[in-house]
């Protein structure tokens, strides 16, 4: 397939949000990470609001499919608040290892919400061809800060089912 192709095909019969209410995607459990961090370092109230630093210094992520360590180098959160709207947007990225040794890029961003639990869009990169199918997955995370150590329970979006949507269905 030519990069400029889209597949249209697979695309058939679906219901969606054109003419009626559209099938709900489903979610696939990817696993959940504990990742411990360093203490914040705050950069103070720059142009774009107030940036904190936050190093993550290791952690692990243990799933139905794989289960990895995340490294101690490089990875961090580089959030910033908004303290008029009294919100934090988390913009974190770091590399996972695998038990059996690919290299994993995960970037995650998204705000807090009021419950203190943030929802993210996590992102995975990979050149691993036992992992490839990483790059394709669109996951959602749902991250819990405790003390020293965040708790994020990752999430596959999976394509809407067709049949399950409640009226308007079309062929594309
Ligand atoms: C996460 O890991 C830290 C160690 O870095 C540990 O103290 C903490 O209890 C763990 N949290 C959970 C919920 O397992």
């Amino acid at each position: 397939m030519k990069a400029s192709q889209l597949l249209l095909s697979t695309a058939c019969a679906l219901f969606h949000g054109v003419t009626g209410t559209p099938s709900p995607p489903a979610l696939t459990y990817l696993g959940s990470a504990n990742a411990s961090l360093a203490t914040p370092i705050a950069v103070g109230v720059g142009p774009l609001g107030p940036r904190t630093i936050i190093g993550i210094t290791g952690g692990t992520f243990k799933g139905p499919r794989f289960s990895a360590s995340i490294s101690n180098i490089g990875g961090g959160d580089w959030g910033l608040g908004d303290p008029a709207a009294h919100a934090f947007y988390v913009d974190a990225r770091y590399v996972m290892r695998t038990t059996d040794g690919a290299n994993i890029y995960v970037v995650a961003s998204g705000p807090q919400q009021d419950s203190g639990v943030i929802h993210s869009r996590v992102k995975f990169e990979t050149g691993h061809p036992k992992y490839s199918w990483l790059n394709k997955v669109v996951a959602i995370g749902f991250e819990y800060p405790g003390p020293g150590y965040i708790i994020i329970d990752v999430w596959k979006v999976e394509s809407p089912v067709a049949g399950k949507g409640e009226e308007g269905k079309q062929e594309l």
